[in-house]
C-alpha cells in the first residue's frame, strides 16, 4: 500500500486510474481546480471502489497551496501528475497559457515534491509529442518534434524531468516515468464515470457518441485521402482502463525499483482508421451513424501506431481491451450521462 498524490484525478484519465489505485489498496489524496472536471467523479469514484479518498480543490501553479497539501497530508510515496490543459486548437491560441499550466505547474509540482522529500512521479505525456513520425509503430527512440504548443508544453515537462534525473548522479534517488500516451477512449464498464467534454468535442470518440445520440447530425470524417488503406487517418485507441492499469503498473515499478527516469509508450500497437471505428461504434449501436468525407484537419497526421514493447518488456503490461470494448463502455457511458456529470 503507497500513500499517493494524484494531481487532476477529477479528469478523465485520472478518474480512472483512482478506481485501479483505490482498488489495488493504495491511499489517495486528489487534487484539481475543476477547470475541466468536476468532484463530482471523484464521488463516483469512491462508490465503484467502495473506498474514500481525500479530495482538495487546489491548482498546481500554487506553490503555497502546494506546500501545504504536502505539509499537511504527511508523508507521500509518490505522485501521478494528470493535471494540465489538453486541447490543441486552444493551445495554438493561448500558448503562453499552455506553457504556465503544463509546464510551471509541473515545475512548482517537482519543487514541492523536492521540498518534501518525495522523489516518485509518474507524469502524463502524450504521443502528440512524435508530431508527424517518419514510420509506424513508433518506439520510444523516435525524435520529438511536436507541431504544436500543446506538444511542446509536454516535451518541455519530459525535457525538464530529463534534467532533474540527470542533476545528481543516479538520479540522486528520484524515480521518475514520463507516460506517453496514444489515444484513449471508452470508459469504465459501469458507465459511471467517462469523458465529459465541454462544448463541441475536439476528438473522435466523443463526437462519433453525440452523433449516435442524437446531439449532432453527422460525422465529418477529416480526410479520405490520407495514404492509410481506406483512406481516413488511423490512430491507436487505447481503452482508458488498460491505461489506468499501465498507470498503477509504472508506479508500483518505480517505487519497488532503483532511482530511474523511465519513458514509456502507451498504446495498443494496433491501427485504427477513423471508418473503421465509426463502423465498430454502429456495431454496438445497432444502427449506422450518419457521417461524411470532408477536407483533412489542419495538423493532423495519417497514422500514429504504437510500439508498445517497451512497456510490456519493463513492466509487462500490455492492453486487454478490444475496440468493441472500447465502443461498449463509451457508448454506455454517453447514454446513462448525456450530459457528463451533470
Ligand atoms: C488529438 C490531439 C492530440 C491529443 C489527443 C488526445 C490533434 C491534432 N491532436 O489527437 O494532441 O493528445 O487528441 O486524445 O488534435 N477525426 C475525424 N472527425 C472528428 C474528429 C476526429 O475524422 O470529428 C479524426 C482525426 O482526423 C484523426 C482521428 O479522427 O484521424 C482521431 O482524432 P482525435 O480523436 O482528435 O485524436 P488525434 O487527432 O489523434
Amino acid at each position: 500500500m503507497a500513500r499517493l498524490l494524484i494531481t487532476g484525478g477529477a479528469g478523465f484519465i485520472g478518474s480512472h486510474t483512482c478506481v485501479v489505485l483505490l482498488q489495488a489498496g493504495h491511499e489517495l489524496v486528489v487534487i484539481d481546480n475543476f477547470h475541466n472536471s468536476c468532484p463530482e467523479a471523484c464521488r463516483r469514484v469512491e462508490r465503484l471502489t467502495g473506498r474514500t479518498l481525500v479530495l482538495e480543490q487546489a491548482d498546481v501553479r500554487d506553490g503555497p497551496r502546494l506546500n501545504s497539501v504536502f505539509d499537511r497530508h504527511g508523508r507521500f510515496d509518490g505522485v501521478i501528475h494528470f493535471a494540465g490543459l489538453k486541447a490543441v486548437g486552444e493551445s495554438v491560441k493561448e500558448p503562453l497559457l499552455y506553457w504556465h499550466v503544463n509546464v510551471c505547474g509541473s515545475r512548482t509540482l517537482l519543487q514541492a515534491m523536492a521540498a518534501h522529500g518525495c522523489r516518485t512521479l509518474v507524469f502524463s505525456s502524450s504521443a502528440t509529442l512524435y508530431g508527424n513520425p517518419d514510420s509506424n509503430p513508433i518506439a520510444e527512440t523516435a525524435p520529438i518534434r511536436p507541431v504544436n504548443p500543446y506538444g511542446q508544453s509536454k516535451a518541455a515537462v519530459e525535457r525538464m524531468s530529463r534534467d532533474v534525473a540527470e542533476s545528481q548522479p543516479g538520479c540522486k534517488g528520484w524515480r521518475l516515468a514520463c507516460l506517453r500516451y496514444f489515444n484513449p477512449v471508452g470508459a469504465h464498464p459501469s458507465g459511471e464515470i467517462g469523458e465529459a467534454p465541454q462544448g463541441i468535442p475536439d476528438n473522435l470518440f466523443p463526437f462519433i457518441s453525440q452523433v449516435a445520440m442524437g446531439e449532432r447530425s453527422s460525422l465529418d470524417v477529416f480526410g479520405g485521402d490520407w495514404p492509410t488503406p481506406d483512406g481516413s487517418g488511423v490512430r491507436d485507441y487505447i481503452h482508458v482502463m488498460d491505461l489506468a492499469a499501465g498507470h498503477c503498473v509504472t508506479l508500483e515499478h518505480l517505487l519497488d525499483g532503483q532511482p530511474q527516469l523511465l519513458t514509456l509508450n502507451l498504446g495498443s500497437g494496433c491501427g485504427t482508421s477513423v471508418l473503421q471505428a465509426l463502423a465498430a461504434f454502429e456495431r454496438v449501436v445497432g444502427r449506422s451513424i450518419p457521417h461524411r468525407i470532408v477536407a483533412r484537419r489542419p495538423g493532423d497526421v495519417a497514422m500514429t501506431v504504437a510500439d508498445p514493447g517497451r512497456a510490456a518488456a519493463v513492466l509487462g503490461w500490455q492492453t486487454e481491451r478490444t475496440l468493441a470494448e472500447m465502443c461498449a463502455d463509451g457508448w454506455h457511458w454517453q447514454q446513462r450521462n448525456p450530459l457528463g456529470f451533470g
